[in-house]
C-alpha cells in the first residue's frame, strides 16, 4: 500500500527519494510526492498516477535539496488527486508530513482544527495530523528546534487514534527528519553522514544494508550525523538492534525477465531449496525447525493446529491443513485471518497457532496473531518478510526464505509456504505416526520437487499458446479435489487479480450442485487433476463439463494420456507423490495467469486496485 522514503545527507535528495518510490512501486499506489528542504523552504511536488507524472514535475524544476521525503499513496480517505496526495502542509505551510496508516479520530480533530481557523485542502486524514502537529510547533517556546519538532510531532501522534507511520520535516529545523510508527511499518537505513528512512527496506538497499528495523511506538529522530530512537509511549523504552538486510539490490530488480511476476515464478526451483535448506534430517527421517521455540514434549503436546492467512497465504495454508491431518492427524483448522480476529474461535492449551504471510504485515493477519496471543495461544509466524512486524510479534516460527517479492501476485511464496507446512507435517507426523520409512520418502520425494519445477517451466511456451487461446473467455472455473482443491482455488485468485478476468475455484464435486450453470463455451473450466486416487472421480466431472459444451484445459500427469480424449489442453506435469502435487500444480496455473493477462495487455507487476501488503482492515 502507501510508502514512505525519507533522507538526509550529503546528496542530491530527489533521484535518491524518487528511485526509493520506484522500488516501492509494487506495493501499489494510485498518486506520488515528494517535499524537498532547500535554503529555509519546502518545495512541494504531488501528482496523481504513475511515478512518472512525478518525476517530470521535479525534473522541470530541478530543485536542490539535501533532505527530503517523499510518499507513494494507496487512496483511502478521498480520491487520487494532486491535492490528496502526500506531502501534506500544516497551516504555516513549513511543516511537512508523509504518512501511511489511517487516523481513525480525524474528523473531530479537523472539525476541531477548522473551528481555530485552520484551512485545509485536501480531504484526507493525513492533512489533519500535519496541521495538528504545526499548531503544537508554533505554540511551543522551546528553544532547541530540533527538541521542539520531535516534541510536537510526539504530542500530535498521542492525540491520534489510529495506525500511522510518518515522516516529518520542517522548514526552520534543517537537517532534521522525524519518523514514528503505529501498526505501519518503517525503517531506518544507515549511512556515512547520510541516513535513510522507508516504510520497506527495498526502497533504501541500494544505498545501505545497516538497517534497524522500527518498533511499533518507536519515534526516530534522523539527522546526517546519526539517529536517535524514543518511545512515544512513557511506560516503555525503545529497543535498538542494527541488522543486516540479507538481501542485495540486484534480488529486488527484475533482470532479464519482462515482469517480476515472471521472473519470481522461475525462482521457484530455487526459492523452494532456500526454503528446505538445512531443515531435512535423513538420520531421524523428519524436518528440523529450530525456529519454532518448542521443546519436543511441547510438540508433542499439540492436539489441535489453526491457521490463518489471507489470500494466497490462506490458500497454502488449506494445502497445510490436508497435510498435517494425513501425516500427523493432528486436527487442523484454517481460518481467514479477518474473520478469525472477530471470531471467539474456541481453543485451549494445547492449541497452536500459525500466522501464514508473505509480507509480515498484513493488518488482518497481524490482527488474529494478536487476538490469539491476548486468548493465551502460542503463536507461531510463517513468514517471508525478516524482521517484519508478525516476525517480531509472533512467539517463533519459520522464515520461508524465498526472497523479495516484488510482483503483486504472489507465486513464488506460495510455494514455499507450502514447503513449510510440508516440513511442518513431517515433524508432527514423526512425532506421532509417520513410520521413519515414510518420512524419508517425503525427504527424498521433497529434494526433487525443484528440478521437477524445472521440466515444467520449460513448457512456457505450450501454457503462453493455451492462454493466448483463451484470453478473451467471459470467465474461467477451477477445479480440484483433496489437496488440489486448495491450487484450485490459487489458480483463480491469480487469474483474477493481474488479467481481471472473473474466475472461481471449487472442490470439482461441487460442480453438480450449482457452478454447473455457469457452464457453457465461452467458459472454460481448467481441472487439476493429477494421477492420485481421485483422478477417476476428477474425470466424470470434465465429462459433465464436456456434455455440457464448456471447454476443458486440464493439468495432470505425466503419462495420463487417455484424458486427452476429453480435454480440449492438456498441460503435464511430472508424477511425484500425491500429497507433494500442489508444489508441482500450481506452477502451469500461475504461468496460465500472467501469460493471459500478458495478452489481454494487463499490467501484470501492478494490476489495478491492489497492494502487496495490505495495512489496512
Ligand atoms: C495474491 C496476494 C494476496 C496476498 C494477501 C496476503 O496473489 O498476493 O492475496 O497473498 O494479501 O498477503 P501476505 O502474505 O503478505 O500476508
Amino acid at each position: 500500500m502507501c510508502g514512505i522514503v525519507g533522507y538526509i545527507g550529503k546528496r542530491q535528495a530527489s533521484p535518491i527519494l524518487l528511485d526509493g518510490l520506484r522500488r516501492l512501486e509494487y506495493r501499489g499506489y494510485d498518486s506520488a510526492g515528494l517535499a524537498l528542504w532547500s535554503d529555509g523552504g519546502i518545495n512541494v511536488f504531488r501528482k496523481a498516477g504513475r511515478i512518472e507524472n512525478l518525476r517530470k514535475a521535479v525534473n522541470e524544476i530541478s530543485p536542490f535539496g539535501d533532505l527530503g521525503i517523499s510518499h507513494t499513496r494507496w487512496a483511502t480517505h478521498g480520491a487520487p488527486t494532486d491535492e490528496n496526495a502526500h506531502p501534506h502542509l500544516d497551516q504555516s505551510g513549513k511543516l511537512a508530513l508523509v504518512h501511511n496508516g489511517v487516523i481513525e479520530n480525524y474528523q473531530i480533530l479537523k472539525d476541531q482544527l477548522k473551528q481555530d481557523g485552520h484551512e485545509f485542502h485536501s480531504e484526507t486524514d493525513t492533512e489533519v495530523l500535519a496541521h495538528l502537529a504545526g499548531t503544537f510547533y508554533d505554540a511551543s517556546d522551546e528553544a532547541d528546534l530540533k527538541t521542539r519538532l520531535v516534541k510536537s510531532v510526539q504530542e500530535a501522534l498521542s492525540r491520534v487514534k489510529g495506525t500511522f507511520g510518518v515522516a516529518v520535516m520542517h522548514a526552520d529545523v534543517p537537517g532534521v527528519i522525524v519518523g514514528a510508527r503505529l501498526g505501519s511499518p518503517l525503517v531506518v537505513g544507515l549511512g556515512k553522514d547520510e541516513q535513510f528512512l522507508a516504510s520497506d527496506v527495498a526502497a533504501i538497499v541500494a544505498h545501505t544494508r545497516d538497517v534497524i528495523y522500527l518498533n511499533d511506538y518507536d519515534l526516530v529522530t534522523l539527522t546526517r550525523q546519526g539517529y536517535e530512537v524514543a518511545s512515544l509511549d512513557s511506560q516503555r523504552t525503545a529497543r535498538v538492534q542494527v541488522s543486516k538486510v540479507d538481501f542485495t539490490e540486484d534480488d529486488a530488480e527484475k533482470g532479464a525477465f519482462e515482469h517480476f511476476m515472471l521472473k519470481e515464478i522461475y525462482e521457484q526451483p530455487q526459492s523452494i531449496r532456500n526454503a528446505l535448506r538445512g531443515r531435512l534430517n535423513r538420520d531421524e527421517c523428519t524436518a528440523v525447525l529450530g525456529g519454532l521455540n518448542m521443546s519436543p514434549m511441547e510438540l508433542r503436546q499439540i492436539d489441535r493446529i489453526i491457521f490463518s492467512g489471507c489470500g494466497t497465504a490462506y490458500h497454502a495454508a488449506m494445502v497445510g491443513e490436508y497435510l498435517i491431518e494425513s501425516l500427523a492427524r493432528i486436527p487442523t483448522e484454517i481460518e481467514f485471518a479477518s474473520e478469525f480476529r472477530y471470531r471467539n474461535v474456541p481453543t485451549d492449551k494445547n492449541t497452536l497457532q500459525f500466522v501464514v504471510s508473505q509480507s509480515g504485515e498484513t493488518i488482518d493477519t497481524l490482527a488474529a496473531l494478536r487476538e490469539a496471543k491476548r486468548k493465551g495461544l502460542r503463536c507461531l509466524g510463517i513468514v517471508n518478510n525478516v524482521a517484519s512486524t508478525i516476525a517480531r510479534e509472533s512467539d517463533g516460527g519459520v522464515y520461508i526464505h524465498a526472497g523479495p517479492e516484488i510482483g503483486v501476485a504472489a507465486t513464488k511464496t506460495f510455494t514455499s509456504q507450502v514447503a513449510i507446512m510440508t516440513l511442518l507435517s513431517m515433524l508432527f507426523g514423526r512425532i506421532h505416526h509417520l513410520s521413519s520409512t515414510d518420512g524419508l520418502e517425503m525427504i527424498d520425494e521433497l529434494e526433487a520437487i525443484p528440478e521437477k519445477i524445472e521440466s515444467i517451466l520449460k513448457q512456457a511456451p505450450l501454457i503462453k499458446s493455451i492462454a493466448e487461446k483463451y484470453a478473451h473467455a467471459e470467465g474461467m472455473l477451477f477445479m480440484g479435489r483433496q489437496i488440489n482443491y486448495p491450487v484450485a482455488m490459487e489458480g483463480a485468485l491469480k487469474m483474477k487479480e493481474i488479467s481481471y478476468i472473473y474466475a472461481s475455484g471449487h472442490p470439482s464435486a461441487e460442480l453438480k450442485h450449482g457452478i454447473i450453470a455457469l457452464v457453457k463455451p465461452e467458459l472454460p473450466s481448467v481441472f487439476i487433476a493429477p494421477d492420485d486416487a481421485v483422478y477417476d472421480k476428477n474425470v466424470s466431472n470434465i465429462e459433465e463439463v464436456r456434455a455440457r459444451k464448456g471447454p476443458v484445459i486440464a493439468v495432470t500427469t505425466e503419462g495420463t494420456h487417455d484424458i486427452e480424449r476429453i480435454t480440449d489442453d492438456v498441460i503435464y506435469v511430472p508424477r511425484c507423490k500425491s500429497i507433494l502435487s500442489p508444489l508441482l500444480t500450481v506452477i502451469p496455473l500461475q504461468l496460465l495467469s500472467y501469460y493471459v493477462a500478458l495478452a489481454r495487455g494487463c499490467d501484470v507487476d501492478k494490476p489495478r486496485n491492489l497492494a502487496k501488503s495490505v495495512t489496512v482492515e
